[in-house]
């Protein structure tokens, strides 16, 4: 808790001025308050006792004097603290935002709620901590005010507020033991939270899926549980949170009988005025206010040091991709990639095994294998989605770990099949791949992926918005701009992993010709199930069941007659099949 509440702080210290100034008016407010009641008790003690209006005439004039301060004071105290704790939440999101596109592609995929629950901690979780913020600064002004009022009762009569006193630890334990249970609760609700968050999300992303498989009713049903499980958590935690409050109101009214009880013995055995013991039930009456804020304050601690533990095992995560000490800068003039020993497992089964190869510079590789052979993870390693669980990818005998995250992935272009467009236009959608790059060179990008002529006929041209993740276009569209993508990025180093999957033979061939173009002067690598954009690779790498079985030219394999051999023909009658039946 105390750790939290540490990280809590040095969230909210660069802004120490505003702090400061803030709880000057808090104090200012706590004074104002604790005046007011004080000024009450005079008046009475002097028009009540002394029949006599002395200084007591005054008085009147001062309950406006102090209210214009104390309102004056509250508007800049209130207006301050909601907009710190605004401002303080914002910079919290920020963090995350930047944390999370860095963290590693295990974490994500890994993560338990999935993308819906992560966006659920990015905006209940930080709501819910802004909020703290803002209670947070009860805990400065409500124990000055009460504090102010237990003097003046002091003041009044010490005895008896000493033995009032004694009840306070009373109190202060009920709301401990109250504060666990909220802690254990508050969790489980957070998450149910996220859960209820990621159903919502698969909602709205499967929506096409949902209604093609009639499945509404079946979301609907998920829904209704998580909704259920939030339910059974929020009620305990209601429960907890509104019991607190009678709890402590009982306490306080045994109080208040012992003070009725010595009041009367007082006053008729004539050791007390009634002004006296007025004033005193007055300041006592009045302490009951900030004695609820400061609990309701309490309660509210619970719930932010909940979202807090959570947001900040986010921000704290170290799922990084390791980099090295000192990283080196990619070399401009390296000479081949090489696999050696490399293994690979997504942490149960084996994925890659024992891959040993070596990629001169400037060649095209083709990867073919069937579905789940690895192909895809073999690409991915390069980027250091994931790193090898054994053995190392090397550029020159310098492992890629070595080298600058950043650099690396500059050297690199990617396109795979499952093409991601940003809610964005289409130009800057091409810009990208590389936003240091003169947009100047969109246009070209774009010829030579031939998306061009459509992008053309667009209303607006490159200025078309895509639509959320690219759903104004068709998929062969959406695939075409991010191949425009990784041509405008011009990196030596290209990956295509099923980057023409979504095209018809025609755009394919149209395609071809812009990446043949490409390829040139570039170390490409190709994974394709149509097999007529692996001919001409210089090197046909066949995998099964994560290792390398054959590798060589299309025509070398073809005599081999292995497995590439089986794989082709399969494609050949598969294909003759098509052209037949059409
Ligand atoms: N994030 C992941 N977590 C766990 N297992 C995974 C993950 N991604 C892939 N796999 C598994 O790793 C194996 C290899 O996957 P990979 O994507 O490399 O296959 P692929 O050869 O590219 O297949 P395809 O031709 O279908 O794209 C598969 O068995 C797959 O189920
Ligand atoms: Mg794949």
């Amino acid at each position: 808790m105390l750790k939290t509440l540490a990280r809590i702080w040095r969230l909210v210290r660069p802004h120490m001025g505003k702090v400061v100034l803030i709880s000057a008016l808090g104090i200012v407010v706590a004074g104002c308050t604790a005046l007011l009641p004080y000024l009450a008790s005079l008046f009475f003690k002097e028009v009540l006792e002394n029949r006599n209006p002395g200084y007591a005439k005054w008085i009147p004039y001062a309950f406006p004097a102090v209210y214009a301060v104390l309102g004056l004071a509250r508007y800049f105290h209130f207006t301050g603290v909601r907009y710190l704790s605004e401002v303080v939440a914002a910079e919290l999101r920020k963090r995350l935002l930047d944390k999370l596109t860095r963290l590693n592609l295990t974490f994500h995929n890994q993560f338990r709620a999935g993308s819906g629950g992560m966006m659920s901690r990015f905006l209940n979780d930080t709501t819910v901590f802004q909020e703290g913020i803002y209670f947070a600064v009860d805990f400065i002004r409500e124990p000055l005010i009460a504090l102010a009022l237990i003097g003046q009762m002091l003041w009044l009569d010490w005895k008896l507020s000493l033995a009032a006193l004694v009840c306070l630890p009373f109190i202060g334990g009920a709301l401990r033991k109250v504060g666990k249970s909220l802690k254990k609760y508050g969790y489980l609700n957070r998450e149910a939270m996220d859960d209820l968050t990621a159903t919502v999300k698969e909602s709205l992303d499967g929506v096409r899926v949902i209604q093609s498989f009639n499945l509404e009713d079946e979301m609907s049903r998920r829904f209704g549980s998580n909704l259920g499980e939030y339910l059974r958590t929020r009620r305990k935690v209601i429960n907890r949170e509104e019991g607190v409050s009678p709890m402590n109101e009982f306490i306080v009214s045994l109080i208040f009988m012992g003070f009725a009880i010595y009041a009367i013995n007082e006053v008729f055995g004539g050791r007390s005025s009634a002004g006296e013991l007025t004033s005193f039930l007055l300041a006592a009456g009045l302490i009951q206010m900030p004695l609820k804020k400061i609990q309701n304050a309490h309660i509210r601690l619970q719930q932010t040091v909940v979202v807090a533990e959570r947001l900040w095992q986010l921000l704290e995560s170290d799922s990084f991709v390791p980099q090295a000490a000192e990283p080196r800068p990619f070399p401009a003039d390296w000479k081949r990639i090489r696999f050696k020993g490399v293994s690979f497992d997504y942490g149960s089964e084996p994925v890659l095994q024992d891959v040993d190869v070596t990629i001169n510079r400037g060649e095209t590789v083709a990867l073919v294998g069937e579905s789940g052979s690895g192909k895809s993870t073999i690409v991915n390693m390069l980027e250091r989605f994931f790193d090898p669980t054994q053995g190392q990818i090397l550029i020159d005998d310098v492992p890629l770990a070595e080298f600058d995250l950043v650099d690396l992935r500059r050297n690199i272009a990617l396109v795979t099949q499952d093409v991601f467009l940003f809610r964005d236009s289409i130009e800057r959608n091409i810009q990208a791949g590389d936003l240091s790059k003169d947009p100047a060179g969109v246009a070209p990008a774009a010829k030579l992926a031939n998306a061009h002529g459509f992008i053309e006929r667009t209303a607006q041209g490159y200025r078309s918005p895509v639509g959320d993740r690219g759903n104004f276009l068709s998929g062969g569209e959406k695939q075409r701009i991010s191949i425009a993508r990784a041509i405008f990025k011009d990196a030596p180093i290209l990956i295509l992993d099923e980057a023409t999957s979504a095209l018809d033979s025609v755009s394919e061939l149209e395609v071809q010709k812009g990446l043949n173009h490409l390829i040139q002067g570039r170390t490409v690598f190709v994974i394709a199930h149509r097999l007529s954009t692996v001919f001409s690779a210089n090197r046909i790498l066949v995998l099964k069941k994560g290792r390398i079985i054959e590798q060589g030219t299309h025509n070398s394999l073809l005599e081999r007659r292995g497995e590439y051999f089986n794989f082709f023909q399969l494609q050949m009658t598969g294909s003759a099949d098509v052209v037949q039946r059409n």
